[in-house]
This record gives C-alpha cells, sequence and structure tokens, in this order.
C-alpha cells in the first residue's frame, strides 16, 4: 500500500478585479451589505473583452505551475481528475481540454461534478487510485468561470455578488511512508435537497427549446438558484461533522489541527466553524476577501496561498473540508 501526498500546487485567477462597488453598474447592492453578509470584498470575473480564459484554460494554467512545482514535466502525469461545475462545454468536460492545452500523453482524464466539494472529491478519486497502486502522479484541478452565467440584474443579486473565477490545482504522488500524505477522505451526499442550490436548464430535464419556447421573462431557470439560509444552516452542521468524522478516523483531537481550509462559502461559515474548533486566526486560512466563492476552485486556491505564504510546514495537520450544491460534503486529513 501507499499513501497519496500533494507535491505541487498552483493557481490562476484572472486579471479582471470586479469590487463591490463595480457590482453597482448592474444591480441594487451596496459593499456594506454584501461585506457584512459575506466578508467578500471584491472577485476575479473573466473579462472576455480582453481575455481568452475558460473553465479549461484557467485550469490548464493553474496545472502547468502545480507539475512545475512538483519536480516534474507533463510526460510524468499519469491521470487528470478535474473538477467544475462550469465547464467550457455541455459535454464533454473540461479534464479532456487540459490533455489537449498541455499536450499531454493520451492519458485519462476524468470529470468531478461536485460543486463546492469537488475538488475534496476529486483529491479523493485521485487518491484511491494512487494508493491501490495504479497511478503515480495524478493532476487534480478545480476551476469555474462562474461570471458568464451569473445573472447581473438586482433580481440575481443574492446569488450573483457571491460567486468569482479561478482555478487551483495540485498533484499528487505516490508517497512510500504511509504515516504522511492524504490520511483519510471523507465524501457525503443527501440528493433530498438537490434543488436548494441548483442550475435547472439547459438539461435534459430542461432542454434550450422549451427555454427559447416559454420566452418567458420570470424564467430564471437558467440562472443559478440558492435558498441561500437554508443552505448556510446545513453548512454549517455539515462543516463541523465532516472535520469531527476526518479527526476521529485518523484519532486525532481539534488541537492536532495547524491549518484548516474550509472551502470560500462565506466568511461567516469559516468564523463559525473556527470558533467552534477553538481555532486561532493563523489556524484557519480564508481568501473569500479577494475572490468571492470559486466553488471547486476554492480551496485549491487556498491551500495554495496557504503553501506559498509559509503558513503550511512539513508535519503539519492539513485539514481541508467542503459543503455545497447537491448537497454534497467532505473533508480531507493530510500530514504535510
Ligand atoms: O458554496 C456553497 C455553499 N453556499 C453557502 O454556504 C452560502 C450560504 N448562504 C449564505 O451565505 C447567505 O444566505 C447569503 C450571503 C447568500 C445571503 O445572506 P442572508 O443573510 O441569508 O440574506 P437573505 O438572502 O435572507 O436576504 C436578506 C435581504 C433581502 O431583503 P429583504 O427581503 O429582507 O428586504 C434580500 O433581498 O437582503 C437582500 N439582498 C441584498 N441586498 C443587497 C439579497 N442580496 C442582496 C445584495 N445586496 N446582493
Amino acid at each position: 500500500m501507499y499513501n497519496s501526498r500533494i507535491t505541487g500546487l498552483g493557481k490562476y485567477v484572472p486579471e479582471n478585479v470586479v469590487t463591490n462597488d463595480d457590482l453597482k453598474e448592474w444591480m441594487d447592492t451596496s459593499d456594506e451589505w454584501i461585506q457584512e453578509r459575506t466578508g467578500i470584498q471584491e472577485r476575479r470575473w473573466i473579462d472576455p473583452e480582453t481575455s481568452d480564459d475558460t473553465t479549461s484554460i484557467m485550469g490548464a494554467k493553474a496545472a502547468k505551475i502545480a507539475i512545475e512545482r512538483a519536480g516534474l514535466t507533463k510526460d510524468d502525469i499519469d491521470f487528470i481528475v478535474f473538477a467544475t461545475l462550469s465547464p467550457d462545454m455541455y459535454f464533454p468536460g473540461g479534464g479532456v481540454r487540459v490533455q489537449e492545452l498541455l499536450e499531454m500523453d493520451t492519458i485519462g482524464a476524468i470529470d468531478v461534478r461536485n460543486q463546492c466539494s469537488g475538488f475534496i472529491y476529486g483529491l479523493s478519486v485521485a487518491d484511491q487510485f494512487i494508493k491501490t497502486g495504479m497511478y503515480k502522479h495524478v493532476l487534480v484541478i478545480g476551476s469555474e468561470n462562474h461570471s458568464g452565467g451569473l445573472e447581473r440584474s438586482t433580481r440575481g443579486r443574492a446569488v450573483t455578488v457571491i460567486f468569482g473565477d479561478g482555478a487551483g490545482a495540485a498533484v499528487l504522488s505516490r508517497e512510500e511512508d504511509t504515516t504522511r500524505g492524504v490520511l483519510s477522505t471523507h465524501l457525503h451526499s443527501e440528493g433530498k435537497h438537490a434543488k436548494e442550490l441548483s442550475l435547472e436548464g439547459p438539461s435534459t430535464g430542461r432542454w434550450v427549446d422549451a427555454i427559447m419556447e416559454d420566452n418567458d421573462p420570470e424564467d430564471v431557470s437558467y440562472y443559478p438558484y440558492m435558498n441561500g439560509q437554508f443552505v448556510f444552516k446545513h453548512a454549517v452542521v455539515r462543516f463541523s461533522e465532516a472535520i469531527i468524522e476526518g479527526l476521529k478516523t485518523n484519532n486525532l483531537q481539534k488541537e492536532d489541527i495547524d491549518m484548516l481550509i474550509p472551502h470560500q462559502a462565506n466568511l461567516r461559515i469559516s468564523q463559525f466553524i473556527q470558533k467552534k474548533f477553538g481555532l486561532g486566526n493563523d489556524q484557519v486560512y480564508n481568501n473569500i476577501m479577494r475572490y468571492g466563492n470559486t466553488t471547486a476552485a476554492s480551496i485549491p486556491i487556498a491551500l495554495t496561498e496557504a503553501w506559498e505564504e509559509g503558513k503550511i510546514k512539513e508535519g503539519d495537520n492539513v485539514v481541508l473540508a467542503a459543503f455545497g450544491s447537491g448537497f454534497t460534503w467532505g473533508s480531507a486529513i493530510i500530514k504535510w
């Protein structure tokens, strides 16, 4: 048996900064409301006038950095796991585009569709492939282009102000020492709440021609919908459960956590979890202030920044936790 270990991390965010005040161009909102409820100050939105970025392109850019930092080349990678809710195309997924963009050999590529939990699900998939000995180096990418699909109006403001674009990537490599690396991952779902945070159409449940035919100005089925307070209430419970499950599995106490990287859904959720687990400001990494909620990209971007800033050291117990649409949630316990 082997373990998997993160050997390289990378991130990419579009250049275009959109501040809370900038959003007033499209909707009735305020910097005060957004900061008070979410902690967000600004986010990155692809500017199609000045940039060719797409979900796959951003993912490939982050991946390139992660591969270099792992001391590897694209030819060392055995498999791609690509997590997103906003693929360039309805099908195929983004993984195959990364294979093409990075000019990789014809290695396998799988897409993970678990929204905010996408990176943890992807990490878990990669970890299993490595633990069984099938692959040696697996690329895990989380990337999102939200800005193209958000409703830029007062009607959509409760969702639109929250989400941002960006990508993060990690290289997972075989580790012979099974006391380090990814110690365990924990995945959960509860599909009965699928509609509470969802985008209905276009899909096989609501094809494009049905949407066009209705031509209903009130139809918002092709914009993301979120029952904010309902999601919030479930998030705080499930985040905690997933962290406790991970700690218990590894005989760790909350005092053993050196760094918690929560999915960046809302600064208030992170602060609630921080308080609940009695963690100091240096034990929880947040960057939602600068990027908003980047869904599958949020954990790998935060992990990359925490590592770049020297906040994660060898031997640290690093905890990743996420909750989101599905509902899906999960955690990963890593001995760095
Ligand atoms: O990443 C996946 C998981 N996601 C989450 O965990 C998100 C969980 N939910 C949340 O973070 C919060 O519910 C939100 C930040 C989305 C919303 O905050 P809230 O405190 O739940 O606000 P609300 O939706 O209940 O809206 C309160 C008021 C409403 O006005 P009235 O009806 O009280 O007059 C909204 O119309 O705030 C209004 N509002 C806004 N006002 C200014 C909603 N969005 C905005 C806005 N600017 N952008």
